[in-house]
């Protein structure tokens, strides 16, 4: 073991071993391809691993965590390298376990409406193979066209369907594990009820790798909706743009995406990606909002009923997006903001959840904050789940301020985020980056709860280390 922490070095005879349980062409340790696996798109954050391993199928994995088991070999698993919270980083170097190589969609079930699918399959890939069928898998972060439903499962992830369709959790019935020890488990039934004892499927969705690995997925699928429309309306203040969030849900709708983005975010994502928009002196905000189902006139009622609730809030102009083409534009607006805050910036990306109503206390809180602090802000988000995406922007700040500072006013933001009944990530998960913060959402009494779970299932502490608590 080494002096600085609790974890074995991996050495020549450790490496022999690990390349005749996976195979030696799926190891790898030239510097270049360390570095490629020492980052996700969590801030500038690097931390190269020793080795990465890239298996072919669950008897390699689980052979692998044996033995690292075994060795006392950190092993941090990941998917497409998307996340945003450091989940994904090899903190204390060891095993870097990529899932690219379980690409498989196994099967897609049409009597049951049910798909079974291995983690490494990149989320636009399976949803487009079930459009083919006529089918819907809702679950379409913005990385969906590179992140893996392996990592979606390991954050919970969301997107902007939420509101209407429900996070991964909604979908996921089963799921193959391997455990730090080497067994293979099935979690549940693939099945759409489960009242069978503690529910080990949930309790793995959102564990950021750090109980065992996912091998296998089974999810839900449903009929797709034929139509579409996407109204934008802007917003002369964000305060009233929040504040009609909850009122388009009083009004008795439910939308299948209902997001907000502050003008300086869209402003940053026309630069970046060459988008013709038309973007007005006085507009501060703007929501998006999706209607989704089979008949034009149902969808049509409902957006006349929004643009009365808009009304109410000072909505300034509601422009219709019914063509594909102008649908397409519009999302693809909201996709690209978080690459393109990302590539105009220093920045800290928090990912804040509130009970939806409690949007514009959030948003004003961010600001004042942000005043208070020197730093600036841009949010974005899936408004109608209560989730903004805020955006810190170093702007004046002093470098000495950024390093030091910043940190009280990230946690006067997640206690807000707390005081208003929320949490502190909606869904891009705490893995690295958000670990201090736990202490202001949870007692500890719920994280020792937490620490007992993971001693269960990883009592040598090998599986992704250094994340979450
Ligand atoms: C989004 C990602 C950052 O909503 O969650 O664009
Ligand atoms: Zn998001």
């Amino acid at each position: 073991m080494s002096a600085s922490t609790p974890y074995t070095k991996i050495n020549q005879e450790l490496l022999l071993q690990i390349k005749a349980v996976v195979g030696a062409e799926n190891v790898f340790t030239e510097q270049a391809i360390l570095e490629d696996y020492n980052h996700d798109e969590t801030e500038d954050l690097r931390y190269n691993p020793e080795v990465v391993v890239k298996p072919v199928d669950t008897a390699a994995v689980s052979a692998l965590l044996r033995l690292c088991n075994e060795n006392h070999v950190p092993v941090t698993p990941r998917g497409g390298g998307t996340g945003l919270s450091g989940a994904a980083l090899p903190v204390f170097g060891g095993v870097l376990l990529s899932m690219e190589r379980f690409k498989s969609i196994i099967s897609i079930d049409m009597d049951n409406l049910q798909a079974t699918l291995e983690p490494g399959v990149i989320t636009e890939e399976f949803m487009n193979a079930v459009a083919e069928k006529g089918l819907l898998y809702p679950v379409d972060p913005s990385s969906k066209g590179s992140c893996f439903i392996g990592g979606n499962v390991a954050h919970g992830s969301g997107g902007p369907r939420v509101v209407k369709y429900g996070t991964i959790r909604e979908y996921i019935l089963n799921l193959e594990v391997v455990l730090p020890t080497g067994e293979i488990i099935w979690t549940g039934a693939n099945t759409l009820k489960y009242a069978s004892g503690y529910n080990l499927t949930q309790l793995m969705i959102g564990s950021e790798g750090t109980l065992g690995v996912v091998t296998k997925i089974v999810t839900k699928l449903i009929p797709r909706p034929q139509l579409s429309v996407v109204m934008l309306g802007s917003f002369l203040e964000n305060e009233q743009a929040c504040a009609a969030v909850s009122a388009i849900f009083r009004a008795g709708v439910i939308p299948s995406a209902l997001e907000f983005m502050e003008r300086r975010g869209v402003e940053w994502v026309i630069r970046f990606d060459n988008i013709k928009f038309d973007l007005k002196d006085d507009i501060q905000a703007f929501l998006m909002i999706e209607f989704d189902g089979n008949d034009m006139d149902v969808l049509l009622r409902d957006c006349e009923r929004v643009n009365e609730v808009l009304e109410q809030f000072g909505c300034t102009e509601v422009l219709l997006a019914d063509t594909a083409q102008q649908k397409e534009d519009l999302w693809r607006m909201r996709r690209t903001m978080a690459e393109s805050v990302k590539s105009n910036s220093v920045y800290k990306e928090e990912d804040t959840v509130v009970p939806r109503a409690a949007l514009p206390q959030l948003i004003n809180g961010i600001k004042e904050i942000g005043s208070r602090y020197g730093f600036e802000s841009v949010c974005y988000g899936h408004a109608g789940d209560g989730n903004l995406h805020i955006n810190i922007i170093k702007a004046g700040m002093s470098d000495e301020d950024w390093k030091n500072k910043l940190k009280d006013g990230i946690r006067e933001l997640f206690q807000l985020t707390a005081d208003l009944g929320g949490t502190i990530s909606g869904e891009h998960g705490i893995g690295l980056v958000q670990k201090e913060f736990m202490s202001i959402k949870y007692s500890e009494i719920n994280l020792n709860l937490m620490r007992g779970i993971k001693m269960v299932f990883d009592p040598n502490r090998i599986m992704n280390p250094g994340k979450i608590f």
